[in-house]
């Protein structure tokens, strides 16, 4: 368990995920089906986190171990991938987005990854903030990538 403040950061657990979803479903336009979401748990169970607040759920981070073509280089790398990461609106600007983020990503490290990817909207200011703040780089754009026609970009770090 890590303490940010008042608040305390925990692994999910298969009968808590759905807090993930709901918290997903009030925050981002992007939602999945329970069994995506209980496919990544399972991929990286020690990489799904959620953010508490006597005993309210208010944020949650949600990553995959994958191999890839490597965001630095020609080689394939093992990579952490940070699928979706949301913090409820009245608990933002606290440090959480940036704690469930160190965390996702010492947990990569030890899972020997090296490096970590993940995709933003390039309007999405606030995260874009949070991630180069952790030293994300933009790597590349990806056109038209939500179903809304907004592009991506994809922010890589090594670990
Ligand atoms: C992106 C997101 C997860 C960040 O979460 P967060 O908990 O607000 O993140 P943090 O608090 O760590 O950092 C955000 C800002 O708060 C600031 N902050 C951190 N602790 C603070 C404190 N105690 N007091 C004031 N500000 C603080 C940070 O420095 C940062 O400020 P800046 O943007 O001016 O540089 C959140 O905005 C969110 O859920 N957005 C909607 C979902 C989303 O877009 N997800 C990303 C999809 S790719």
């Amino acid at each position: 368990m890590i303490k940010v403040g008042e608040y305390e950061i925990r692994e999910a657990n298969e009968d808590n995920i759905w807090e993930a979803v709901k918290i997903n479903e009030k925050t981002l336009p992007e939602h999945y089906t329970f069994e995506f979401y209980l496919e990544v748990y399972r991929n990286f169970p020690e990489g799904f986190l959620i953010a508490w607040l006597d005993g309210n759920a208010v944020g949650y981070i949600m990553n995959r171990i994958e191999r890839g073509l490597s965001h630095f280089g020609f080689s394939i790398v093992k990579q952490g991938h940070v699928v979706s990461i949301a913090v409820l609106p009245e608990h933002r600007r606290k440090g959480l987005g940036t704690a469930l983020l160190q965390t996702a990503i010492e947990r990569m490290k030890n899972r020997g990854c090296q490096e970590v990817y993940l995709e933003v909207r390039v309007t999405n200011e606030e995260a874009i903030r949070v991630y180069e703040k952790l030293n994300f780089v933009k790597v590349r754009t990806i056109e038209y990538y939500y179903s809304d026609g907004e592009d991506a970009y994809v922010m890589a770090r090594k670990l």
